[in-house]
């Protein structure tokens, strides 16, 4: 089993890699590729779940992901990112929510997009034995006071990242997420701190990258300037969907293979 403390040996060592699923069968592939960290992240709301974005994604949705997600890897770090509202308003309704994708469900550790308000609740949540990825930056669900563009551009707001950057890592928190911010404050976060930093968007001077799923293969719809395609897994299912319909459609499927016939079971009408 991966754990948060192999993380943090590796760190400067050897890049960490850290990938989205959703579900049992892509963590399973994802895993055997050799990512270190597979983070059921609530980018399903656009990815799969066909939202907007990610706010609607709710606790439950994201336990059955989770819970999918555990039972199709072995060894991988299984990180359940907790959605819009279920953590940072009530401590206790926030503990009851991250413990419950440890509990039941078999994540390793949640990740919380984090600001001034989840210091405190990353503290207690590590005190109860949940490792807790914090995330700054760019945090999406945020996006009706952010938008999507680049954060901390500024002098001030980039001071404010890397001062949150150290609470987080004071109150406990294990790794951090940074995204879409400028690389030379990602770099020095990643100076300044000893946990890992995970980018996305954030230059090549985090310990690690993470990106997501459907934007790595190529099924993705659209993606943000910052992901990179390596697949085009969007064709190969179109073509082979394609085909199944023409091979039904011009009577070539099933075949003669696809088929068996019993015994005795002729005329049936006849007696
Ligand atoms: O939800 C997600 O996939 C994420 C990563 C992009 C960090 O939060
Ligand atoms: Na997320």
């Amino acid at each position: 089993m991966t754990t948060v403390r192999d993380l943090q040996a590796m760190a400067g060592d050897e890049p960490i890699t850290m990938l989205t699923a959703y579900d049992a069968v892509t963590a399973a592939l994802v895993e055997s590729a050799g990512v270190d960290v597979v983070l059921v992240g609530d980018s399903m709301g656009n990815a799969v779940l066909g939202h907007e974005d990610t706010l609607p994604v709710t606790v439950d949705e994201m336990a059955s992901r989770v819970g999918a997600v555990a039972r199709g890897t072995d060894d991988a770090l299984v990180v359940a990112d907790m959605p819009f509202l279920s953590f940072g308003a009530d401590e206790a309704e926030s503990v009851k929510n991250c413990g419950r994708m440890l509990k039941e469900e078999g994540a390793n550790a949640v990740k919380l997009e984090s600001g001034p308000h989840t210091v405190s609740l990353t503290e207690r949540l590590a005190d109860l034995g949940i490792p807790v990825m914090a995330h700054l930056g760019l945090t999406p669900q945020s996006v009706n006071q952010t938008g999507y563009t680049q954060q901390a551009s500024d002098r001030e707001e980039a001071k404010e990242i890397l001062d949150l950057a150290r609470a987080h890592e004071d109150a406990g928190a294990f790794a951090l997420v940074l995204e879409h911010v400028p690389a030379n404050l990602a770099a020095q976060v990643t100076e300044a701190l000893d946990i890992p930093t995970i980018g996305i968007g954030a230059g090549g001077d985090c310990d690690g990258q993470v990106l997501v799923f459907t934007d790595v293969v190529g099924l993705a719809e659209s993606s943000p300037p910052f992901a990179e395609q390596f697949g085009d897994v969007r064709g190969e299912v179109e073509s082979a969907v394609d085909d199944y319909v023409e091979a039904v459609e011009s009577g070539d499927f099933p075949g003669q293979r696809h088929a068996n016939t019993a015994e005795d079971l002729d005329d049936l009408y006849s007696g």
